[in-house]
């Protein structure tokens, strides 16, 4: 806990940290966390089972010819999906977070002892998005078993996974990666202490060696250990590159926002008329608070912070553009068909698909799944063009916050890998080719 004479004592020394301050005191004084671990401990999918979880353009396929001609339960299990996939991602970001949030808070801390309160915030922030994790774990686990069944919970071995090297949406390997984490969450204390942080914070000499694919070490999923660990080591190493990690958050905080704020407007919709609110929309509702002090903590810094360290060397200026290049490149460079908010090539979701389409939801043969997979990917729709609207407002916001880093080199402060992978045209173009070689494997 933070005391007055700390605070006195560090904003002299740098208004940004007062800033911090007072973010890190409102976060304290907050509750949605707490309000997130209830729900989490209630919940049950068959209570929710019924009703749109956030607005039904928030489905997956929407805006596709299967979507049209979907039955109810059927749009409402596309509804739901859309959610447990977005926080999929959610919860291995945030997972990745756990390592970068304590390895750069050392790293920060090493400019001035003072900035120590650096180090508590972070530790409170790690601790909230391992109950953030917790939560979309069990939402997601319940409601793909119920609606995928038990055999999307088994990687075969006859699965057409190894015919094309398909490496995103594997729910086999999701599922037992989030059983192994739900063992060791709750094997952990549920508290853990300041000196628990402090310790994991002293533990860097520990590769990087996770291997989840969420926004830093790249959904694309096409990161590898080294690439991982060299950023890690200079994150951690020079405070100038400790501060720019911040900068990448605040781009994968500006992400979840883009998507996530359109739920919370859906709970407010729902609140104000009156209506039944599932507990997965108010899991979103709070998430999305909890955020806002996650957020600001990464916009003061890696916007401001930065500003008041010695001026980098030109290695560290360009290894902070090459991480938000490869923030660029591995999260934000291609718009979907089947997703609003997902900023990649959906070649790797066609294996996902196939499962999906043959689950008990849409109960289709093989031939017929292809035949609808064919339909929703190589063709333009509604889909595409909601997407490629939703990539536009996150580039704006981007690029909003990217023109006031003053070490960035033009393709990142205009975000251009980004901007040159919001065409309709191209994503399709890259469809037909992924499509035709899946087909031909199966
Ligand atoms: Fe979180
Ligand atoms: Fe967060």
């Amino acid at each position: 806990m933070i005391t007055s004479s700390d605070t006195l004592q560090t904003s002299q020394t740098n208004p940004v940290i007062s800033t911090l301050e007072k973010n890190y005191s409102n976060n304290l004084e907050s509750n949605y966390t707490e309000k997130i671990e209830e729900l989490d401990q209630n919940f049950n999918y068959s209570s929710n089972s019924n009703a749109y979880w956030s607005e039904p353009e928030h489905s997956l396929l929407y805006g596709t010819p299967l979507y049209e001609q979907a039955s109810l339960s059927q749009k409402l299990a596309l509804n739901h999906l859309h959610w447990v996939l977005f926080y999929k991602l959610t919860a291995d970001s945030e997972t990745e977070l756990i390592h970068y949030n304590t390895v750069t808070a050392d790293c920060l801390m090493s400019v001035n002892s003072d900035y120590k309160m650096l180090v508590d915030l972070l530790g409170h922030e790690t601790d909230q998005e391992r109950k953030h994790i917790h939560t979309f774990y069990k939402v997601n686990y319940q409601t793909t078993k119920f609606l995928l069944g038990k055999k999307a919970l088994i990687n075969s071995a006859s699965d057409q996974v190894s015919l094309v090297k398909q490496k995103s949406f594997q729910f086999s390997d999701y599922l037992s990666s989030a059983a192994n984490f739900i063992t060791m969450m709750m094997l952990k204390d549920k508290e853990q202490s300041h000196s628990e942080n402090l310790r994991e914070v002293k533990d860097v000499n520990k590769p990087a060696s996770f291997a989840s694919n969420g926004f830093f070490n790249g959904l694309s999923g096409k990161s590898n250990p080294s690439r991982r660990q060299f950023f890690s080591d200079n994150w951690r190493t020079y405070p100038f590159l400790a501060a720019n990690f911040y900068a990448v958050r605040y781009m994968a905080n500006l992400a979840l926002k883009n998507h996530e704020f359109g739920i919370h407007k859906y709970y407010k919709k729902l609140q104000k008329d009156n209506q039944f609110i599932p507990s997965p929309t108010t899991i979103s509702h709070y998430h999305f608070l909890d955020e806002a002090f996650h957020t600001t903590t990464s916009l003061f810094l890696g916007r401001d912070f930065y500003k008041t360290l010695p001026k980098p060397s030109l290695y560290e200026k360009l290894i902070a553009n090459l991480a938000i290049l490869q923030a660029q490149h591995e999260n934000l460079n291609a718009i979907s068909g089947i997703s609003s908010n997902r900023f990649l090539n959906d070649n790797d979701a066609i294996v996902f698909l196939m499962k999906l389409l043959q689950s008990p939801v849409f109960d289709m043969s093989a031939p017929e799944a292809i035949d609808w997979i064919e339909k929703c990917l190589c063709h333009e729709h509604e889909g595409f063009h909601i997407n490629l609207k939703v990539h536009n407002q996150l580039l704006s916001s981007l690029r909003k916050f990217a023109e006031q880093l003053d070490y960035l080199w033009p393709v990142n402060r205009e975000m251009r890998v980004m901007a040159s992978g919001g065409s309709i045209k191209k994503a399709i173009k890259n469809n037909i080719r992924a499509f035709k070689q899946f087909s031909r494997a199966v």
